[in-house]
C-alpha cells in the first residue's frame, strides 16, 4: 500500500482527459495535476524547450512526494519520456505506447491514422511504435496544429471548431479504419472528430488507454492506495489563470476542484 498521490502533467487542460478516465477507474487514488498553460501549446516549440519545461513540471511534482508520474502529454512523451524514466526511481508513464498498442488491437484492416501536434508527428514515434509491434500496418500521420488552441480557448463545439476539424481531417477520410487521438487535448473535440470521420472509424483515446496501464503498474509495484485512506484531496496547479483553468476543468471532470497558480 502507498497512499502518496500520483502526479500528472501536461502543457494545458488536455491532460485532464487522462485524469478524468483515471479518476473514474481508480477513485480512491489521489491526483496532483500541473498544466503549463502559460506556455501552451508545446506542439510548435523546439524539442529543447519542451524538454526543459517538462523537467520543470516533473521537479515540481517531485516536491509533492508523488509515487508515480504520468506524462499526460504526447508531445512531452515523444521528446523526453525515455530520459525522465531513466533518471527517476519512481515509475514514469507516457501516453504513446498505450495508444499505439490499443490502435493495433482495434484495427481490422491494418490502416491506422494518427493525429498529433507538429512535434509528435515530426518525431514519427507513433508510426515507429505501431510498426515495431505490427510491421504490416499502414500508418498515416497528420499534424493538427489548429486543434490545441481551440481547446485551450474553450471552443469545443463552435462552428469555427467544426470548420477547422472538418477541413483538417479531409485528407484522411475513407483511408483508415482506426484513428489515434495522439494528443491529450483531442478527446475534448471527440464528437466533432467522430462526425468528421464517420461512424465506421474507431477512435482511440491514448489517455484512456494510459489510465488502464496506470492501474496495472500500481498492482505490479504493489503501490495502490488503501481504499479507506484518509480524505482524498486532489490538487490542481496551472502556470496561468486559476479561474479560467478551474472553469474548464470542473465542467470536464464534473466535480468541484481547487486550483492554485504555480510559477515553475
Ligand atoms: N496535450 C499535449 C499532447 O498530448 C500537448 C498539446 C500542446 O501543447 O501542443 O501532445
Amino acid at each position: 500500500m502507498d497512499n502518496r498521490p500520483i502526479g500528472f502533467l501536461d502543457s494545458g487542460v488536455g491532460g485532464l482527459t487522462v485524469v478524468r478516465e483515471f479518476m473514474r477507474q481508480l477513485p480512491h487514488e489521489r491526483v496532483i495535476f500541473v498544466g503549463d498553460q502559460a506556455r501552451a501549446p508545446y506542439g510548435p516549440r523546439p524539442a529543447e524547450q519542451i524538454r526543459k519545461y517538462t523537467w520543470e513540471m516533473v521537479r515540481f511534482l517531485l516536491t509533492k512526494d508523488v509515487k508515480m508520474i504520468v506524462l499526460a502529454c504526447n508531445t512531452a512523451t515523444s521528446v523526453v519520456w525515455e530520459e525522465i524514466k531513466a533518471e527517476l526511481d519512481i515509475p514514469v508513464l507516457g501516453v504513446i505506447l498505450p495508444g499505439a498498442s490499443a490502435a493495433i488491437k482495434a484495427s481490422r484492416l491494418g490502416k491506422i491514422g494518427v493525429l498529433g501536434t507538429q512535434m509528435t508527428i515530426n518525431s514519427d514515434i507513433y508510426r515507429q511504435k505501431i510498426q515495431s509491434l505490427s510491421p504490416d500496418t499502414e500508418v498515416t500521420s497528420l499534424a493538427c496544429p489548429r486543434f490545441v488552441p481551440l481547446v485551450e480557448s474553450n471552443e469545443l463545439d463552435s462552428s469555427l471548431a467544426k470548420k477547422i476539424i472538418y477541413e483538417t481531417l479531409q485528407p484522411l477520410k475513407g483511408t483508415i479504419d482506426t484513428l489515434v487521438l495522439g494528443c491529450t487535448h483531442y478527446p475534448l473535440l471527440r464528437p466533432i472528430i467522430q462526425n468528421a470521420m464517420g461512424p465506421e472509424v474507431k477512435l482511440i483515446d491514448s489517455g484512456a488507454e494510459t489510465a488502464r496501464d496506470i492501474s496495472v503498474l500500481l498492482n505490479y509495484f504493489e503501490i495502490n492506495a488503501a481504499r479507506d485512506a484518509a480524505e482524498k484531496h486532489h490538487q490542481f496547479y496551472t502556470t496561468a489563470s486559476p479561474e479560467a483553468f478551474q472553469k474548464m476543468a470542473e465542467s470536464w471532470l464534473g466535480q468541484r476542484i481547487e486550483v492554485e497558480h504555480v510559477k515553475l
